[in-house]
């Protein structure tokens, strides 16, 4: 593949560099699962800039560096930082990559990934930059729909928040380079924004019964409550779909999630054989893994 410097748009990526991170993943599932040792990033310092909450992009980087013998430094709780007395993005920017390798950024403000690797000599990820984009969450999420149904002329169902449910923005980008056909299904006030749609995929707008039906993946999103301008707005939609297990008795569709999850898949869905969103959670340590490897090899 081409030689990645900083991951801040799944657009950065052609397909055969999204085939190739996959299949370096593939390389790194024994060590991700701790059966094998690696220790191909010793010396090397990953830091995590966390403007955002987050369990599993965190922990996952956290985890895919520490398992290839690499260390850690967090931000952590932003009123434990200067930037709680007024710092500046770049400032704290610009500090943090005299003592890390690779900075992994999670900033409410869309752009500000991309603003980073403008400024910032060492690597930059993007691992969440407001409503706008999610890549390494696309590729885990590509990965899991290689590994447990196929990537090439796929069914899948995109279900929930389209509007501003970034993993969805990403993902559809990403979908379009494998022939993908995309059923839409959302409360009327989420729909996918037009220009998200300005990819070269079929879509079909449908309900929630008509996707389990014909998809081979449902992909269920929460409702993005924090991006609302308006808490009222937010509650004429909050519980608006669930998927349970009854719903799913005749369906062999894959269950993904990026997670958390709020109340839009029911707990009895998780032992059925459709779910796969705790497997895809830990997908994210071997992509990780594929990730940190390229842009700091
Ligand atoms: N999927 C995801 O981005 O989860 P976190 O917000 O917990 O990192």
């Amino acid at each position: 593949m081409s030689r990645i410097r900083h991951l801040i748009s799944i657009d950065d990526l052609s397909k055969s560099d999204i085939e190739y991170l996959l299949d370096r993943a593939d390389d790194f599932l024994d060590v991700a699962r701790g059966k094998r040792r690696l220790r191909t990033l010793e010396g090397k310092i990953l830091a995590n800039l966390f403007f955002e909450p987050s369990t599993r992009t965190r922990m996952s980087f956290e985890s895919a560096m520490k398992r290839l013998g690499g260390e850690v430094i967090n931000l952590g709780t932003l009123e434990a930082t200067s930037v709680a007395k007024g710092e500046s993005l770049a400032d704290t920017l610009r500090v943090v990559e005299q003592y890390a390798d690779c900075i992994v950024l999670r900033h409410y403000r869309e752009g500000s990934a991309r603003f980073a690797s403008q400024i910032c000599d060492v690597p930059v990820i993007n691992a969440g930059d407001g409503a706008g984009q999610h890549p390494t969450q696309t590729l885990l999420d590509l990965y899991t729909i290689r590994k447990e149904a196929r990537l090439n002329n796929l069914k899948i169902a995109l279900i929930g928040d389209l509007k501003y449910s970034r993993t969805v923005h990403s993902l559809i980008k990403a979908l379009a380079l494998f022939n993908a056909e995309i059923y839409l299904v959302s409360p009327e006030t989420l729909r996918l924004p037009e220009e998200i749609m300005d990819v070269d995929v079929t879509f079909v707008e449908c309900d929630l019964k008509e996707a389990i039906e014909n998809a081979d993946v449902l992909y269920v999103t929460r409702i993005q409550r924090e991006r609302f301008p308006d808490e009222e707005e937010y509650r004429k939609v909050a519980g608006s779909y669930r998927l349970t297990a009854e719903m799913l008795e005749n369906s062999d569709a894959i269950v993904m999630h990026p997670l958390p999850r709020v109340d839009e898949i029911s707990y009895d869905v998780d032992g059925l054989k459709n779910a796969v969103y705790f497997r895809q959670a830990f997908y994210g340590v071997p992509v990780r893994m594929a990730i940190l490897s390229e842009v700091m090899s």
